[in-house]
C-alpha cells in the first residue's frame, strides 16, 4: 500500500473551471488523486485543505514547548503541541505528499508556511545532533522513501527553473529546501502559468499541465511498485 497525504493551500475554495474564481491548483491536486485513485483504489489518502482552514501561526508557547525535551516537558506544553503532533503523524504515514499551492506573492501562501512551521519539529522530524558542529541535523523522515508533488498555479509565466522570471520564485525552492530538511527528498513539479492573462495560453497551460499530471501518476504507481517487488520478502 502506498499512502497519500493531499493537502490544498489555494484560499479560493472552488474549482477553476467550474465555480466562478475557482482554484487552479486544486483541479490539478484533484486530478492527481482522482487518477490514482481509479487505478489503486486501496491506498489510503488523507485530506487537508488548509486554505480553507490554515494551521495556526507557532507562537512563543509553540517554541518553548517544542525545544523542551519530551520526557521534560508540563501538560501545557503538551496540548501546545497536540496540532503539530496530529499534522507530524500525517505526514511520517505518507509515502506521497501532494500539495496544491497558489504563488502568492512570490512564494507560498501563509496557510501552507503555518504548515510547514508546524511540521519541522527537532525531535519528531529532524533530530539535531550538537556534537557535530559540522553537520548536526539527522533528517527523521529519510527512513524510507518519500515523495514530494508540487501541483502549483501561477498568474504570470516564465517562474519555471531556467525561466525568465525563475529568480522571482520563492515557492517550490522554499519547500523544496524545508521537506529536504526533514527528509523528503524526492520532488516532482508541475505548473499552470498564465492565470492572468487567460485565453489560449492559460487553456494551453492547463491542457498540458493535467497531462503532465497523468503521467506523473502512472510513473509514480510503476516506480513505487518496482521498488516493493525488489524488497526482500
Ligand atoms: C494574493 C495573491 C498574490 C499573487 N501573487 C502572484 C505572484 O507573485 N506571481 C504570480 O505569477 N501570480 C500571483 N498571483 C496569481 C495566482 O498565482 C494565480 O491566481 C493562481 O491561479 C492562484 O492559484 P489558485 O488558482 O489555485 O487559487 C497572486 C494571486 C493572489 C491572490
Amino acid at each position: 500500500m502506498t499512502s497519500i497525504l493531499h493537502l490544498d493551500a489555494s484560499a479560493r475554495p472552488g474549482l477553476a473551471g467550474k465555480d466562478e474564481h475557482g482554484s487552479h491548483s486544486r483541479n490539478l491536486s484533484q486530478r492527481f488523486v482522482s487518477q490514482w485513485r481509479a487505478r489503486r483504489p486501496q491506498d489510503p489518502i488523507t485530506y487537508r485543505d488548509i486554505g480553507q482552514t490554515p494551521p495556526s501561526i507557532i507562537s512563543h508557547d509553540w517554541i518553548a514547548s517544542s525545544f523542551t525535551p519530551e520526557a521534560r516537558r508540563e501538560p501545557w506544553m503538551r496540548d501546545t503541541l497536540a496540532e503539530s503532533d496530529r499534522l507530524v503523524d500525517e505526514l511520517i504515514a505518507a509515502d506521497v505528499l501532494v500539495i496544491g499551492t497558489p504563488l502568492y506573492n512570490f512564494g507560498m501562501p501563509a496557510a501552507l508556511k503555518a504548515w510547514i512551521d508546524q511540521v519541522v519539529r527537532p525531535g519528531r522530524t529532524v533530530d539535531i545532533d550538537e556534537s557535530n558542529l559540522l553537520d548536526p541535523y539527522i533528517p527523521r523522515l529519510a527512513d524510507r522513501p518519500r515523495h514530494l508533488v508540487i501541483l502549483t498555479a501561477r498568474g504570470g509565466i516564465g517562474f519555471d527553473a531556467g525561466g525568465e522570471m525563475a529568480h522571482m520564485n520563492h515557492l517550490e525552492p522554499n519547500l523544496i529546501t524545508a521537506l529536504g530538511f526533514i527528509g523528503i527528498t524526492r520532488v516532482h513539479q508541475i505548473a499552470i502559468e498564465g492565470q492572468e492573462f487567460g485565453g489560449e495560453l492559460l487553456a494551453a497551460s492547463v491542457a498540458q499541465a493535467l497531462d503532465k499530471v497523468d503521467a506523473l501518476v502512472g510513473e509514480l504507481q510503476h516506480s513505487l511498485q518496482a521498488e516493493r517487488a525488489a524488497e526482500p520478502a
